[in-house]
C-alpha cells in the first residue's frame, strides 16, 4: 500500500464512522425510531384500536386500495400509539403528516413504529405510494383530544 492508497483508506474509514455516529445519533439523541419488520407477526385483514394501559394504544391498520381501516380513531394528548401496519393487496405508503411517521404498507408482511402525539389536533395519514387510480384520495385521521 503506497502512501495516497493510505490516505485513502483513513478517509473512507473516518467517513464511516461519522455516517455510524450520525445514525446512532438520531436514534438514541433524538429519539427517531427506526420501521421496524415484523416476520413473526401474522399479517391480519381487520383494522383495530386497542388501548393497552392508560395513554398506550395498538392500532392495526390495513391498507387497501384506496383507504385505511380504521379511517378515523380518536386518543387524548400524550398517548403512545404502537402502529402495526399491513396491506392486503398492493404496497401502499403511510405517512402521518406532522410528524416523523413514514412506513410502507406491504402485502404478507407487517411493519410497526411507534408514535407519541402530545398536541392536540387533527394528523392526517396520506398513502405515499402511487396504487391507482383512487390513490391522491387514499388517508386517515388521527384526532388527538385535549387529555
Ligand atoms: Cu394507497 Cu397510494
Amino acid at each position: 500500500m503506497d502512501r495516497s492508497e493510505k490516505h485513502v483508506f483513513v478517509i473512507a474509514s473516518c467517513l464511516m464512522l461519522v455516517f455510524m455516529s450520525a445514525v446512532v445519533y438520531s436514534v438514541v439523541g433524538l429519539g427517531i425510531g427506526l420501521p421496524t419488520c415484523n416476520t413473526s407477526v401474522q399479517p391480519f385483514t381487520q383494522g383495530s384500536l386497542v388501548e393497552r394501559s392508560p395513554g398506550r394504544y395498538e392500532v392495526q391498520y390495513v391498507a387497501r386500495m384506496w383507504a385505511f381501516e380504521p379511517a378515523t380513531i380518536e386518543v387524548p394528548a400524550g398517548s403512545t400509539l404502537d402502529i402495526y401496519l399491513t396491506s392486503v393487496d398492493v404496497v401502499h405508503g403511510f405517512e402521518v403528516l406532522g410528524t416523523n411517521l413514514n412506513l410502507m404498507a406491504v402485502p404478507g408482511a407487517v411493519n410497526n413504529m411507534q408514535l407519541t402525539l402530545k398536541e392536540p389536533g387533527e394528523y392526517r395519514i396520506i398513502c405515499h405510494e402511487y396504487c391507482g387510480i383512487m390513490h391522491q384520495n387514499m388517508n386517515a385521521v388521527i384526532k388527538v383530544t385535549r387529555s
